[in-house]
């Protein structure tokens, strides 16, 4: 039996040297120490001994059950100990290792341009109003004093969705819309996209972007638009800008005028922007036709406004000196980046 209990210590010290791992190590304990271990077998078995040697391997089985109980406490508390260093290690962080760089989104040009016009308009008291892409020929050409023969309606190539409802070719409609549901003093600007059948190339797209203005109040008059006009084009362009007003003809408001700036790109000296000539064209303008407002259920004889409107790709173009309005619509990441 002595043989046997010196066996089994060997053969679990010998075993316990190469245990790394905690589970192991339970079941070896178990093996050997639980109520069916080994060791404890032995101990069950000493009943057949004869009273002298039963102290003696009694003692034995003993003392090979308390030094194996404390070797497998060390060996668990290395185990535990290697476990919290290699957590440790796993989780350590580098504080001079360079961060990673996160790449944040930016505004659209187009969209950077609209939010300073916003910002400028709605700075002097004007209210923003909307209306849909989806328009009534009435809003976006009858109302406008533009009716069903009227030239001016071969200038604006026209989606039709059904010989009554187009797409805006223009976001002057708004203005009828807000007229027929607000009540002067109106002050707004309309900003949106509108359609017009035309081929895409440098300056042309079927898809673009307008910015509409409207006053109406009691003596509104040309001074009023010249010196909003005056004010949009210092806010948008700088302060030196001058514009000058040209005569023109819209049908929708009397007298019409088309608006220059100074060129932003020579101050006025002619460049490769304005073509030699020193000012750029910006918007369309003048004074509300009596018509229109007659037709909105406002008294011409009572109030007076003015009105203007401006295409976003063409004064983003400017602003940034873009050369090709496809730019702004193939979204290249590469061309984005750099606004
Ligand atoms: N609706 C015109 C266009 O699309 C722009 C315009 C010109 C708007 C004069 C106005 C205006 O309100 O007064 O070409």
């Amino acid at each position: 039996m002595k043989e046997q209990l010196e066996a089994i210590r060997k053969q679990a010290f010998d075993k316990l040297e190469e245990i790394n791992d905690i589970r192991e190590l339970d079941e070896l304990k178990v093996h050997y120490l639980g109520k069916k271990g080994e060791l404890t077998q032995i101990l069950k078995g000493m009943g057949s001994l004869s009273p002298e040697e039963r102290p003696i391997v009694g003692q034995l089985a003993n003392d090979i059950r308390t030094a194996l109980e404390e070797r497998i406490a060390e060996v668990k508390e290395r185990l535990i100990k290697a476990l919290r260093d290699e957590k440790l290690k796993s989780e350590t962080l580098d504080v001079t290792m360079p961060g990673r760089i996160r790449h944040l989104g930016k505004k659209h040009p187009l969209t950077a341009v609209l939010d300073e016009i916003k910002d400028i308009f709605l700075g002097m008291g004007y209210e923003i109003a909307e209306g849909p892409e989806v328009e009534l020929d009435y809003n976006n050409f009858e109302a406008l004093n533009i009716p069903k023969n009227h030239p001016a309606r071969d200038t604006q190539d026209t989606f039709y969705i059904s010989e009554n409802v187009v797409l805006r070719t223009h976001t002057s409609p708004v203005q009828i819309r807000h007229m027929k549901s607000h009540k002067p003093p109106i002050r707004i600007i309309c900003p949106g996209r509108v359609y017009r059948s035309d081929a895409v190339d440098a300056t042309h797209s079927p898809v673009f972007h307008q910015v509409e203005g409207l006053v109406v109040d009691k003596g509104v008059t040309m001074g009023d638009l010249v010196g909003t006009l005056q004010a949009f084009a210092r806010g948008i362009f700088g302060e030196n800008t001058k514009i000058r007003l040209r005569p023109h003809h819209f049908p929708f408001t009397e007298p019409s005028a088309e608006v220059d700036v100074s060129c932003w790109g020579c101050n006025g000296s002619g460049c490769r922007i304005c073509k030699g000539e020193g000012w750029v064209e910006i918007l369309g303008a003048g004074m509300v036709h009596p018509n229109v407002l007659r037709e909105c259920g406002i008294d011409p004889e009572v109030y007076s406004g003015f009105a203007f409107g401006m295409g976003i790709e063409r004064i983003t173009m400017g602003k940034y000196g873009i050369d090709d309005m496809r730019l702004l619509f193939e979204n290249d990441i590469r061309f984005l980046k750099q606004f």
